[in-house]
């Protein structure tokens, strides 16, 4: 297949996973109690629910879900360990919200969790957010075998704790000035580290469950990592791009914030023209660590146009 035909398949596959994963993260937080549970608390797991249904793009699931077919894996599996990238990105989000972090009043289209509850409310539901993320991935249900469960968990604690995404949000606010003492201007290889941590670490992981899943062999899974680690990284600066050149409308949150806040982004260190030259850049190179899979791949291909070329 052409790799045009894939891309004008994305959007469809792209709805049908995001479907799949509302379906199925509405049932990980259904009203009723899970088995040996004492109760689940009703202002808790609706501030959960308000973070983690109706809205988002689902991409990382979306990741996890194409390159676990790659290998044939089991759909079912693969949504399930999609969900549970989900639900940690869904936390990073209520907690990249709060006042003391980005202080923003609007995320998908809606009010943030910590305006349409309270604080200390969307604090607790970040917490459980991530908690169920691995909660999640170490139910027999997402994969038989214990060892595969613990590869799984292994590889999304790494992405997502002191060295991936929250080691990234704490960069992230270092390079702002609110520390001290007061960081030196942030060069580009600081915001590239900055980037791979925060954003990268989790999209690349995504990739990286998905071949977990699907059983892909060492020198599969390096590829993988290779056009994870791209594709993250593109898709960081495309956010960076959007902040200066979307509608809030478009976004669903905020826009031109960046800037405002010292943030550090590749827009700010290499203008936004060059930004846009990188992005591309590194939509390519995700491409290119894909060759050893032949047409197959068409999907994540697309994926990683997506991840550049989106709007929202
Ligand atoms: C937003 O992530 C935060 C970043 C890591 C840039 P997404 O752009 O994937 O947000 P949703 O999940 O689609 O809302
Ligand atoms: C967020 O980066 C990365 C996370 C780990 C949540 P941003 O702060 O740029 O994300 P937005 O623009 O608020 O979605
Ligand atoms: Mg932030
Ligand atoms: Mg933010
Ligand atoms: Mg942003």
């Amino acid at each position: 297949m052409s790799s045009a035909h894939h891309d004008e398949a994305l959007p469809t596959r792209l709805a049908r996973n995001a479907d799949a994963i509302e379906a199925l993260l509405d049932r990980l937080l259904s009203f009723e109690d899970g088995p040996g549970e004492i109760a689940r608390p009703e202002r808790l797991l609706a501030a959960m629910r308000h973070g983690a249904l109706g809205g988002g793009k689902r991409l990382r699931p979306f990741l996890v879900v194409e390159t676990a077919r790659l290998f044939g894996a089991s759909e079912a599996q693969a949504l399930r360990a999609g969900a549970a990238v989900e639900l940690l990105h869904c936390y990073s989000l209520v907690h990249d919200d709060l006042p003391s972090m980005d202080d923003d009043d609007t995320r998908r289209g809606r009010p943030t969790v910590h305006k349409a509850f309270d604080e200390a409310t969307a604090i607790l539901a970040g917490d459980a957010l991530l908690t169920l993320a691995f909660e999640v991935m170490a139910d027999p249900e997402t994969h038989r075998s214990g060892e595969v469960r613990a590869a799984l968990a292994l590889c999304l604690a790494r992405a997502s704790g002191l060295a991936g995404m929250v080691g990234g949000q704490m960069l992230d606010l270092a390079a702002e000035g609110r520390f001290e003492p007061a960081p030196r201007a942030l060069g580009e290889p600081d915001i590239r580290r900055l980037q791979a941590m925060k954003t990268g670490a989790l999209l690349r992981a995504s990739v990286e469950i998905g071949g977990l899943i699907g059983g892909a062999d060492a020198a599969a899974l390096d590829a993988l990592r290779r056009y994870g680690r791209a594709v993250g990284a593109a898709f960081q600066v495309a956010d960076d791009i959007l902040d200066v050149e979307a509608t809030p409308e478009e976004l669903g949150k905020a826009t031109a914030k960046d800037a405002d806040k010292g943030k550090g982004t590749l827009v700010s260190a290499l203008g936004l023209e060059a930004a846009k030259r990188e992005r591309d850049r590194l939509r390519d190179e995700a491409i290119t660590a894909l060759a050893g899979f032949g047409e197959e791949a068409g999907m994540l291909r697309a994926a990683a146009r997506f991840a550049a070329a989106r709007r929202s």
